[in-house]
């Protein structure tokens, strides 16, 4: 693993725009549970019945079991080493954050060029009239099994994009741009199995970039499009990354 932490630290250092793209891997070692593998929310929930948009629309009050299990985490949970190592590296030059996360841990953490490609769970809002709440506001009534109600009666959802859904069009135009014009992009605890963020980093391998991907595992990714896989967790990988360059120590709470 060191050779390949120099390595990368080599690349950072030597490539100018440096692009991040993750996904639900990043959040594992906060306490969130991924989508797929072992302990996936996907093996404990349909998929297609708790989060495509038909289903939602024909029972919302069953979608809401899976969104209150996954707003209580995200409230539970606080951003880890890696995280802090992404806030260092954006002091130093990473350009963008672009994350499948909803969980809002990399702006927890403190940065401040993230975007969020499949939306946030911090934001509600009413699918009739469209008015708009911060979670926080019902963080009671979701922890009590009851479902967020706009003024006008009808339950809220939250911002975050079901499938069957499209995605928010700036945001996917933005991360686009940011592939496209990276020199480097780490590519950090995703399956890279749903698009378009699986696009993104063979987009910006198509215009150039060096593709470094962190992950427990291989993905459709690995053979054809990364230059550099590094296996491990992210919180380890990225923190030891970070050290290698700033010679700097993270303080996290969270124990090593
Ligand atoms: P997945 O759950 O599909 O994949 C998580 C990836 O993280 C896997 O490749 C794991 O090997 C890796 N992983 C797990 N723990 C890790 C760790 N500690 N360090 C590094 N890697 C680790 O999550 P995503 O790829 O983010 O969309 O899933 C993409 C989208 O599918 C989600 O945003 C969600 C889901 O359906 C929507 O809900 C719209």
């Amino acid at each position: 693993m060191s050779k390949h932490i120099k390595e990368v630290s080599r690349l950072i250092r030597e490539n100018e725009r440096l692009v991040v793209l993750t996904g639900a891997g990043m959040s594992v070692e906060s306490g969130i549970a991924p989508f797929r593998g072992e302990n996936g929310l996907w093996q404990e929930f349909d998929a297609q019945k708790y989060a495509h948009i038909e289903s939602y629309r024909q029972d919302p009050e069953r979608s809401w079991e899976l969104f209150r299990l996954q707003i209580e985490e995200i409230y539970d949970a606080e951003p880890h080493q890696g995280h802090e190592a992404l806030v260092k590296m954006e002091e130093e030059g990473l350009t963008e954050v672009i994350t499948q996360n909803i969980d809002g841990l990399h702006q927890k953490a403190g940065s401040s060029q993230v975007l969020e490609l499949h939306g946030t769970l911090f934001t509600l809002f009413c699918p009739d009239c469209e008015r708009e709440y911060n979670t926080s506001e019902f963080i009671e009534e979701v922890r009590e099994n009851r479902c967020p109600r706009c003024e006008c009666g009808t339950i809220l959802r939250p911002d975050a994009v079901l499938f069957g859904e499209q995605l928010p069009q700036d945001t996917v135009n933005r991360s686009l741009k940011a592939a496209e014009g990276c020199d480097l992009m780490m590519v950090v605890g995703t399956s890279a199995v749903v698009q378009p963020a699986a696009s993104l980093p063979v987009q910006a391998k198509r215009t150039g970039a060096t593709v470094v991907e962190i992950n427990l595992e291989s993905t459709p990714l690995t053979s054809d499009v990364t230059d550099l896989f590094i296996k491990g967790k992210a919180r380890e990988v990225l923190k030891n990354i970070a050290e290698k360059l700033y010679h700097q120590l993270f303080s996290s709470q969270i124990s090593s």
